[in-house]
């Protein structure tokens, strides 16, 4: 180590430093009393004749009533999508399909910060991450996808790109408004119509949403929003008018959903976890490797599919990384989602809260040894302070299995190969981290890595222009990009 970092190794962690609130307005958000369906650009109320409420994490305040949709109601909106496919949408040119998702993306900016105040509320994730990663990406996606509307021909020449039909597509609660953004914008380019359920605890930026969709004037039944559950999931699932479902979710639900569609024609796209190995070699530049650390385990509270979970450190350097990153951890801000200075908001809910700490207990019983910033919760909510836990081997369950929180676990090795072996060895692979200064280990290890997107010196970009997906239990099919539009198409062989 040099003079400096020993210096900055010594240097007290500045935990006086106390920030005033600095909350963001709440009140741009008007929040209905209850919301149905939005079924052939209609809300209308559910035929199940149930409703369920959705909340806010941060402080278990009841926000508004969702519809949960039956079987009934996914049938109707199926329906809905059905006949806008072969009507109204059938008869829009490309290039007005293009100028509907451009306005869509112009609508998002302009709203950008009701949706992105709402979806904090909703999902418990810090404002300055919904604000500016969320929301602008979200719009990013529709314009890209609105360029590629027309240009079909262009994309996939001598192929007679058709869209597939009516697509079923089910998003999970992480990013609630960007992976709607991933499934309409591409299908839509495409000339398909969709029935979207949005996850039981983010209900509310897809409901938002609807109102951009009526604003921009699209055909009614182009775009079907039905709230619920898993059932309500898998009613869309088994629809035999769907022809293709798009899932993000738990690789356990998307195993059922590959069972349940075997054999019957409907194209299939699946999203789902990941373990990914962020590993940063003895010459990579540190602080800024400690950066892509903290940003790839507790952004978004590590609710990410693609979050760093496992850091690997090479043997040479495992002392001053860790010293740096625990004193980075410490002063990471957890609270109030809608705070500006907030960095870690509240875990999305009691059953995910459930779940890290089951697992957290899994890693000190099977021995290792765990690290937690001092720091204050908020008394109600769900919470779960930045975790690091060292000492992990392999096989820990805490190495294993997706904690899907703000957990990391960290092990260490000595060579390169070692660390591709350790890297492989998980059943998921959707993305990997590499921090070196050379270029030609960046390359080496890229084909190494057994993951669908990795990322050198960085961690955590995404960019609509850049496939996304897995290898493995990760799941299969890539969203954005032209990579994105192949599964919404079908083609003259
Ligand atoms: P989940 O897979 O149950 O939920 C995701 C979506 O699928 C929700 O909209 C849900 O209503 C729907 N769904 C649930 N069961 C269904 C079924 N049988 N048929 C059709 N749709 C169904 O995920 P959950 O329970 O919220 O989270 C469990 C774990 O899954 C998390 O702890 C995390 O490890 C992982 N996960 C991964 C995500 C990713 O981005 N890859 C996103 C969410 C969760
Ligand atoms: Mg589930």
């Amino acid at each position: 180590m040099t003079e400096l970092e020993h210096k900055q190794d010594r240097a007290p962690v500045p935990a006086g430093w106390d920030y005033a609130p600095a909350p963001e307005a709440r009140d741009i958000v008007q929040l209905e009393e209850r919301y149905g369906l939005f079924v052939g650009g209609e809300l209308v109320e559910p035929r199940s004749g149930e409703w369920f409420p959705t909340l806010s994490p941060a402080t278990e305040e009841p926000l508004a009533q969702v519809a949960l949709a039956g079987a009934e109601d996914v049938a109707l909106a199926v329906d809905a999508a059905r006949e806008a496919l072969e009507g109204e949408w059938a008869k829009t040119t490309p290039s007005e399909r293009a100028k509907y998702l451009y306005r869509i993306a112009r609508i998002l900016q302009e709203r950008s910060r009701e949706f992105a105040v709402l979806e904090s509320l909703n999902g418990g994730k810090p404002i300055k991450e919904s604000r500016d990663v969320d929301l602008p990406l979200a719009a990013a996606h529709f314009f890209y996808y609105a360029g590629w509307a027309d240009k079909l021909e262009y994309a996939f020449p001598n192929r007679k790109p058709r869209p597939v039909g009516v697509c079923g597509q089910i998003i999970p609660w992480n990013f609630p408004l960007l992976m709607l953004a991933w499934k309409i914008a591409p299908a839509l380019a495409a000339g398909n119509t969709v029935v979207l359920k949005p996850a039981e605890t983010t209900p509310l930026t897809a409901l938002l949403f609807c109102d951009v969709v009526r604003q921009a004037e699209l055909p009614p039944g182009v775009v079907n929003i039905v709230t619920g559950d898993g059932s309500t999931g898998a009613h869309l699932v088994k629809h035999t008018g769907v022809d293709k479902i798009a899932f993000t979710g738990s690789t356990e639900v998307g195993k059922a959903i590959q069972r349940e569609l075997a054999g019957t024609g409907k194209k299939l796209t699946l999203e789902l976890g990941g373990k990914a190995a962020n590993i940063v070699f003895d010459d990579a530049a540190l602080d800024q490797a400690v950066e892509g650390i903290v940003n790839g385990i507790y952004f978004n509270q590590g609710h990410v599919c693609c979050a760093g979970s496992r850091l690997f450190v090479q043997e040479s350097i495992y002392e001053p990384a860790l010293a740096k990153l625990k004193r980075r951890m410490a002063t990471l801000r957890v609270g109030d989602p809608l705070d500006k200075n907030t960095d870690v908001g509240a875990i999305n809910s009691r059953m995910q809260l459930e779940k890290i700490q089951e697992l957290v207990e899994a890693g000190k019983d099977e021995g290792a040894e765990i690290y937690q910033p001092p720091c204050r919760l908020p008394e109600k909510g769900y919470w779960f302070v930045p975790t690091v836990f060292t000492n992990v081997a392999q096989s820990y369950r805490i190495a294993q299995e997706e904690i899907f929180g703000p957990v990391l676990s960290v092990l260490t090795f000595r060579t390169p190969d070692e660390a591709v072996e350790k890297a492989n060895n998980t059943p998921y692979g959707l993305s990997a981290g590499v921090w070196t200064e050379k270029g030609s280990r960046i390359l080496s290890m890229a084909s190494k890595l057994r993951a669908g997107v990795i990322w050198a010196n960085t961690y955590n970009r995404f960019d609509p222009t850049s496939p996304f997906g897995g290898y493995k239990e990760s799941g299969f099919g890539r969203e954005g990009g032209l990579h994105g539009l192949g599964p919404y198409l079908r083609f003259d062989e």
